[in-house]
């Protein structure tokens, strides 16, 4: 919640997967068993390669990750990438960079003494695979939702709002001091929003480029 103030704007696209209705599944201690729907990419190229599967094979728990209950996947242009082989992955696989829900099930050596995930928890997360029911994710790449933020709003900060943090902070750190002017290309980008108010709260004065169609836009996020 430090990191993303809720007075910053958010211009991510999601998509609910409420539409995976939930199938039954059985819960022993050590491992899951359930089918699973995803969308499945057997072969690269345009968004007709993602298929509906019904019968996804179940992803096994393994040390250090979770398994989640997903119910948001955002949208970016990583996923393109990703489907048309600019970025690579192994066929067939199941896309999605960004996603979140509920923690089904955690490697017991992550619950073990100084865990801070449980069962239970509303999470998102920034790994291949969140266009499924359910998500194997390294706990590692998990971050727990504050009870003052929605989740929709939390899974559409992850890739956006995190490329936008870094950009703003640890990588041009120490290049701007406040009150320096700071030149974002094409701000009127979602991650660009992001990174324009993330740039003002440093102290630097905002100025971007963007098509005339998003210039009120990027006036009301301070550039
Ligand atoms: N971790 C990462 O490395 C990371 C994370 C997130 C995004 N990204 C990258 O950042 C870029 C923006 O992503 P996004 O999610 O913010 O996308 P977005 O919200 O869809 O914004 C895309 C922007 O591209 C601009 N644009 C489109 N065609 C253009 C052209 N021919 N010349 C100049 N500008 C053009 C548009 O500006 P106008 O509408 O003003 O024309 C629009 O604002 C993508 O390349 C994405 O892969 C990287």
């Amino acid at each position: 919640s430090t990191m993303f103030p809720t007075s910053v704007k958010n211009t991510s696209v999601l998509i609910s997967l409420s539409f995976f209705a939930l199938h039954t599944y059985i819960y022993p201690s050590s491992s899951l068993s359930y089918n699973k729907k995803a969308v499945v990419i057997n072969e690269l190229g345009g968004p007709e390669c993602l298929k509906l599967v019904h019968n996804h094979p179940t992803p096994q728990l393994r040390p250090g990750h979770a398994i989640i209950q997903n119910q948001y996947a955002g949208l970016n242009f990583i996923d393109t990438y990703f489907r048309k082989g600019l970025y690579k992955a192994a066929l067939p696989f199941v896309p999605g960079q960004e996603g979140g829900g509920t923690i089904l099930a955690i490697s017991s050596d992550d619950t073990n003494n100084d865990s801070t995930f449980q069962v239970g928890d509303v999470v998102v997360y920034g790994t291949l695979g969140a266009y499924a029911q359910y998500t194997l994710v390294p706990v590692t790449q998990l971050v727990k939702v504050p009870q003052n933020v929605s989740l929709d709003i939390a899974v559409s900060c992850y890739t956006q709002g995190l490329t936008a943090h870094y950009l703003t902070t640890s990588v041009h750190c120490g290049m701007l001091q406040t009150n320096d002017w700071c030149l974002i290309y094409s701000v009127g980008s979602g991650t660009c929003q992001w990174a324009a108010q993330m740039a003002k709260i440093q102290g630097y004065k905002v100025i971007g480029t963007c098509s005339q169609s998003k210039a009120a836009a990027v006036k009301e996020v301070g550039a």
